[in-house]
């Protein structure tokens, strides 16, 4: 009943033009959650926390060549290190602490049904959608229609969901689906731009309708549509205990509204893969890969995760006293202001790549203390490019607590790089609420398993 009420609304809010052949991957898990953004601020600790998916490599600067050389990557494509990112999502509750909420992401890549019209994204091609400083919604930009979010009810599966353009201000029975459109049309000539927006264009009649008719921006990319699960009602029954009870849920940029969403693509396709791919994997009507992999367009692997440890030496999951970075809550109405972070933490390094099997006891080691001058700029690491330490011989093997994630903390987040903090964090967690996470967990899975592949 539950998976075919999920499936139904999976093929409910897939009804996308005819014209447009596309696949659906599932991210197996977030690679890691800290405030790095390799687009908007690289080399620096970036201004709020964001989930990332995608290959190992990523870090505070990213190049395509050195996303290829990843460990693994958490999308099932096996030729697909690309990173996607996007502000992570919180409760707050009424004493203004924040606890963080668990997600997972399910990535769309949709293109032309036509061989030959969508170009794959060049090497180091990189591009921003939406607006982390807005907190109003201005139904004619195509900006902003690029984020939708659904509130989830599976027990209805016809009107039980809904579809709103901020965050709903209602309970969701199955948690929050947070949804954006990249654009999908491109200059044709640089790879990046002041704004991370300014190469590339949203379609003619939309982020989801049209074609690439703009002469400044002739060139049709592949469109990543990018949703995100959030397990809210985990949080459901505490509302009350809530800063804002209509809607506790605040996004790491201060953004109770949902109108500053925002997401980051950088490209790590290996070369000629995606290209092959948009030509030649049509192959199910429903978005399923697997006959794409079966013709040897790309490899799919399925089962295991892929996470790194932490650059940032901050806490960004659990209970938190504030936001990380200088993110007070800034509700709807005025642009909000972007703040500069009034210190800088500490940064780690190196930084240990891991499966799902081999969790590292610490993280890396701090290299650069953290200071109160407010400046991002770290010491960066020397030379990460391509030097990946295998966890299975530089590091304890930490078999009794590697499963402590798979009970109250975050099943999304990095590894408990710190375990004093970690426990702390986790032990005023109310027994329902655990609990309650725990099955809202097991609901986000299965929503995967019948959603995407
Ligand atoms: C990272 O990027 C910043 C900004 O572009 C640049 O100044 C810095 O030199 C880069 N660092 C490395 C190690 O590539
Ligand atoms: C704020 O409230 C939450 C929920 O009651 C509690 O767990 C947390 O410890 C409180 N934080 C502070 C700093 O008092
Ligand atoms: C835990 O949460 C439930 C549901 O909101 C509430 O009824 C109960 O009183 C809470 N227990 C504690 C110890 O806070
Ligand atoms: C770990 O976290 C605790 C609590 O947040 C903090 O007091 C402690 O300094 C942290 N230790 C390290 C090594 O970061």
């Amino acid at each position: 009943m539950k998976h075919s009420a999920v499936a139904a609304i999976a093929a409910a809010s897939a009804l996308f033009p005819a014209a447009n052949a596309y696949w659906l991957m599932g991210a197996k898990n977030f690679i890691t959650t800290e405030r790095i953004d390799p687009v908007v601020n690289p080399g620096e600790v970036s201004g709020h926390t964001h989930s990332v998916v995608g290959g190992s490599n990523f870090g505070f600067n990213v190049t395509t060549e050195k996303l290829l050389k990843s460990e693994c990557t958490s999308v099932p494509i096996v030729e697909d290190n690309s990173n996607y990112w996007f502000p992570h999502l919180y409760f707050q509750w009424s004493n203004g602490s924040f606890s963080s909420v668990d997600g997972g992401a399910v990535i769309y890549y949709l293109f032309d049904d036509k061989p030959g019209t969508t170009k794959a994204f060049p090497p180091n091609f990189r591009m921003l959608s939406g607006n982390p400083a807005s907190r109003t919604y201005d139904q004619k930009s195509f900006e902003q229609q690029a984020v939708t979010f659904l509130c989830l009810d599976f027990q209805n599966a016809i009107g039980g969901t809904t579809k709103h353009n901020s965050i709903p201000k209602q309970q969701c029975p199955d948690g929050i689906r947070a949804q954006i459109n990249f654009q999908s049309c491109w200059d044709g000539k640089n790879l990046d731009s002041s704004d991370h927006k300014s190469h590339v264009a949203y379609r003619s009649e939309g982020p989801d309708a049209g074609s690439c008719k703009d002469p400044k921006f002739p060139v049709t990319l592949p469109r990543i549509f990018l949703e995100v699960y959030w397990g809210t009602h985990a949080f459901r029954g505490l509302e009350s205990e809530a800063k804002d009870s209509k809607q506790p849920f605040v996004f790491a940029n201060g953004d109770p509204t949902g109108y500053g969403y925002h997401a980051d693509f950088f490209n790590g396709w290996q070369p000629g893969v995606l290209q092959r791919a948009v030509d030649e994997c049509h192959c199910n009507p429903y978005g399923d890969p697997t006959c794409c992999a079966e013709k040897g367009i790309f490899t799919l692997e399925k089962e295991k995760k892929c996470f790194i440890t932490k650059s940032v030496d901050e806490q960004t999951t659990g209970m938190l006293r504030e936001l990380p970075g200088n993110n007070p809550v800034q509700p709807e109405g005025v642009k909000a202001a972007m703040l500069k972070p009034t210190s800088t933490p500490g940064i780690l390094s190196p930084v240990y790549v891991y499966r799902d099997e081999s969790k590292p006891s610490a993280p890396g080691k701090l290299i650069t203390s953290p200071s109160n001058a407010g400046a991002t700029k770290p010491t960066l690491p020397p030379v990460q490019v391509g030097i990946v330490v295998s966890t299975s011989s530089a590091l304890a093997s930490t078999s009794s607590s590697s499963s402590a994630a798979s009970t109250t903390s975050s099943s999304s987040s990095a590894p408990a790089s710190n375990a004093t903090g970690r426990a702390k964090s986790c032990s005023k967690a109310n027994s329902t609420l655990s609990r309650r996470r725990h099955h809202a967990r097991r609901g986000i899975h299965h929503g995967f398993d019948s959603n995407a592949f």
